[in-house]
């Protein structure tokens, strides 16, 4: 399967600087790139963005979505609406929701399960905090997050899910993992995906990604990691010569 990069922009970029830094990366990219690239702007900028990339390469994601398809919701965005955003990707469980907003292993089983069914494809963050790092809990914390988000969720045709691993603690901090504690939690991941999915599903239709304090010298280091199929980058993905340097160093 194709790399894949993932710019997650978070809060930072209203909309008409989305808009701008998406027309930034359309000039920016080249024309023949051969990793997936990912952009997930805000919900309120993702109509321009959509219209800024709609010609090019890039593909368009959300950065949350709920697990209902209409109804008394207040603040809450449905899956058919982000599809018709032109919406083909949707990052869900992120550490800034799980740790801020109480977003639980069942929330996120919800929004992935209902995302795959209306026609989404998942980014389901997984990673432990420092604590549990420390605690020694990285590998049972990770494994309990995979299962408890994908049991009972099927994948067929081309259906793509993408799992990022972002330890908590790595995230924002200029200061990712070591490559070797990196490659250790790729092959659980790995690992416990086939718990899950059939091998023939793990290997044409699963994509593991590192995410935490992501830059060009980081995607190159860890570009060589077996399984690990990707990157998802936050702080340096707002910045569009950044972002490209990342999305070439990964490949
Ligand atoms: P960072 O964020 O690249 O700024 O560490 C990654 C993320 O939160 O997805």
């Amino acid at each position: 399967m194709k790399k894949i990069v993932i710019g997650n922009w978070k809060m930072m970029l209203a909309p008409t600087a989305g808009r701008n830094l998406a027309n930034d990366l359309v000039k920016l990219l080249p024309a023949k790139n051969s990793a997936e690239v990912v952009v997930c702007p805000s919900f309120t900028a993702l109509e321009l963005v959509g219209e800024a990339i709609k010609d090019s390469q890039i593909e368009l994601g959300a950065q949350d979505v709920f697990w209902q398809d209409s109804g008394a919701y207040t603040g809450e965005e449905s899956p058919a609406s982000l599809v018709e955003l032109g919406c083909q990707y949707v990052i869900i469980g992120h550490s800034e929701r799980r740790q801020g907003l109480g977003e639980t292993d069942q929330m996120v089983h919800n929004k992935a399960a209902t995302a795959i069914e209306q026609g989404l494809w998942p980014i389901v963050c997984v990673g432990e905090t420092y604590e549990e790092r420390h605690n020694g809990k990285a590998e049972a914390v990770v494994h309990r997050q995979l299962t408890s988000a994908l049991q009972g969720v099927d994948l067929v045709g081309s259906e793509q899910l993408v799992i990022a691993y972002e330890p908590v603690w790595a995230i924002g901090r200029g200061q990712p993992i070591t490559i070797a504690d990196a490659q250790l939690m790729v092959q659980i991941i790995h690992q416990a995906l086939l718990d899950v999915f059939p091998l023939t599903i793990v290997q044409g239709n699963v994509r593991i990604v590192y995410g935490g304090s992501v830059n060009a010298t980081v995607a190159q280091e860890f570009a060589n990691i077996e399984h690990l199929a990707g990157f998802l980058v936050g702080g340096a993905s707002v910045k569009a010569d950044q972002f490209v340097d990342i999305i070439k160093q990964s490949i």
